[in-house]
Parts: structure tokens; sequence; C-alpha cells
């Protein structure tokens, strides 16, 4: 799809809202987690290169957005009972850089009540799962006012991954279940940097029911955030050789995924996770995000693989979590190594079982 093909992105709902338009919608959406990394932006939340992304199921953000007519747009929001102005100021960003998207807006109040399932000290990012849930809740206000036909549930996906990548660049993949791609690739037919597409009838079985344990190392904001790393690859002299290669993994991982080869998955998977980090290590300024526990888990998933020859492998996201993914047949023996072996390097023990999940769901 061209971006002139785009064609509701000319289709707002432009008229008056009605007297007495008042009520709620609430959606749920998963964060998720990338295989082959988005690291590196352009233009207005482009990627630099595709990324390839599991959807989750257990990490979540539930939204609620109250609605009423008002004389002009107002907005508060409140996370898990609170007002919270800072992220609130986020979301309102958003709205008001995409207003001409949304001019309904205009004549509404909106008061959003947001919670995470997963806990606050996870060190999980929920930018992905709390934009596009937030998404999904204006799509469907607005496809209230569209017709009383509308606001089933059914919303255009592609369109809720547009706004959502506005929102928050890797919130795009999310609204997809079982995986997404996003950017443009020659390798997938349909697939564009403006919007991620669903890779779910493209996979083996396999990877349809992947499990995620996400090992808690630490829980602390990051040091520097991921829209500051992003802003580093521009002067980071590995970029051009980073996208290319990222491009030569996506073309790769997607044979994978179609045919079930887990050691071409884990290949790509773990050289995807290092890298990353090895951009940040090379960025000017330069920083790290792993944490010496982080080193010591994938030291022992290598370890168990080949002594085992278990398909277990780990991926990072922008912070010293470790995922570990591997197929649903094996959950049991990884449980059993993470409890005897690796929950010890989590902070108090933590970890989270996680899986592929359905994208977003509406709540009510
Ligand atoms: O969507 P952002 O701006 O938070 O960036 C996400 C970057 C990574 O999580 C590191 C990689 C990815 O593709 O999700």
């Amino acid at each position: 799809m061209k971006t002139s093909e785009m064609s509701w992105l000319n289709e707002a709902f432009k008229g008056e809202v009605p007297n007495g338009f008042q009520g709620k919608v609430g959606w749920q959406s998963p964060s998720n987690i990338a295989l082959v990394k988005y690291w590196g932006k352009r233009g207005k939340q482009l990627p630099q290169n595709p990324s390839i992304s599991f959807t989750l199921s257990e990490c979540r953000s539930e939204t609620i957005v109250h609605y009423e007519k008002a004389d002009n747009f107002g907005f508060q929001f409140f996370f898990e009972g609170k007002e919270n102005p800072a992220f609130g100021a986020k979301i309102e960003k958003f709205l008001n850089e995409n207003l001409a998207y949304f001019p309904f807006l205009n004549q509404l109040h909106l008061k959003v009540e947001s919670r995470n399932t997963f806990p606050h000290s996870s060190g999980i990012a929920s930018s992905a799962s709390s934009m596009s849930a937030f998404v999904m809740c204006l799509m469907e206000i607005e496809s209230l006012l569209v017709g009383p036909s509308a606001g089933s549930g059914n919303l255009n996906l592609c369109k809720a991954s547009y706004f959502s990548r506005l929102a928050s660049g890797s919130a795009a993949r999310s609204v997809y279940p079982k995986m997404a791609l996003w950017g443009a690739t020659e390798a997938y037919e349909g697939s564009s940097d403006e919007y991620a597409v669903s890779l779910e009838n493209d996979l083996h079985p396999v990877f349809k029911t992947f499990r995620d344990s996400i090992l808690i190392v630490c829980g602390e904001t990051k040091s520097v955030s991921s829209r500051a790393g992003h802003a580093l690859m521009e002067g980071n002299p590995y970029a051009p050789a980073r996208y290319a290669q990222a491009n030569e993994n996506i073309i790769n991982l997607l044979t994978a995924l179609k045919s079930g080869d887990l050691d071409t998955f884990i290949n790509i998977t773990e050289s995807e996770a290092l890298q990353l980090h090895a951009l940040m290590m090379c960025s000017n300024p330069s920083y790290i995000l792993m944490k010496p526990n982080t080193l010591r888990i994938i030291d022992e998933v290598r370890r168990f693989r080949n002594e085992t020859h278990t398909p277990l492998c780990f991926t990072l996201d922008a912070g010293p979590n470790v995922h570990l993914l591997y197929p649903e047949s094996e959950a049991e023996k990884v449980e059993r190594f993470i409890k005897d072996a690796l929950s010890t390097y989590c902070v108090d023990n933590q970890w989270i079982a996680d899986h592929v999940g359905d994208g977003s769901k509406k709540l009510m």
C-alpha cells in the first residue's frame, strides 16, 4: 500500500459531535518483544530498518477512555487510579501533533484510565502497550461517531498500527496477533515503513505458541531512554552496516519463521540482541544498559543449550532484562532451569511467564 492508498487517513469524522454524546470504551493491548530490532529512526517516527516482533500476552495495558461532548478539547490521564500528568503529557503531545487526523477531539473531553498488568518495578517499557491501547480506544470513539454499525471491535488494524507508530514507534507492532513486521522490505509484499503488518499467516506452528520468560535483572528506570538511544544512531559510525545487516536478518528470519528453522531463529535472535547493545557501547557518548547478571544469564543459557540441545535462546530489549524464548513443548524443562539456575540472578527472584498472544482486544 502506498501512502496515497492509505485512504483511511482522510476519512476522519469531521462532523458535529451530537449533543449528549458520552460514554466509555475500553481496550487492552500487549507489549511486544523484537527479534530483529528497530534502532534508529528518521522523519516522523519512521524506522531506519524493518523489525519483527512477537506479540506478548501477559504484559499488557488496559485502558478505559470516558468521553463527553464539550466546547473544546479536554484531557485527563489517570495511571493506576492516580492522575499522572507526566504520562498524560506524552499522549497529549501525540494528540496535539496529530489533531488533523482526529478533528472530532476538538469537541470532546476525554478522561483516560490506564493500568498495566506487569509490575512498575519490572523495568518493562509500557509505551508500546499503553499507546496502542489508547489508539484503539480513540478509533472506537471515532467509529461510534461514524455510525451505529461500527464500534463492534472490528477496527482497522492497519490504521491502528499507523497511529500507534506515530505515538511510539514499536507500538505499531503490538496490535496484531502472534507476530508483526514493521518497515518496508522487498522480502515481504505489503510491508511498509508507515505501519506494521501481521505475520500470523506466514508462521510455522511452532512459533504461534512460543514462550517468553522475562527475567527481571533490574527494575530501575534506564539511564538512557530509547528516544535518546535512537537519536544517538545518527552519529554512530556503524549505523550503515547495522541497517544493512538488519535488512539481511529480516530476509533470513522470515524464511526461518515460515519453515520452523529453530537454529536460524536462535542465531539471528541472539545476534540481534547483542548487536543492539553493541551499538549502544559504540555510540558517542557510549553507554551500557546490560548488568553483570545479564551476562551471567546469557552465559548459562548458552551452556544449557549446548549441553541439553534445547532450542532456548535469549533476546534483550533496550535494558538489562533478559527475555528467554523457546517452544511451548520445552516449557517444563526451561522453567525448571529458570527456577534452579537463573532466578537467583533476578531482583527478588522475579521473572514473568509470558507467551505469544493475540494482539489488541476490546475490554467492554
Ligand atoms: O518504540 P521505541 O521508541 O521505544 O523503541 C524500541 C526499541 C527497541 O525496543 C530496543 C527495539 C524494538 O524494535 O522494539
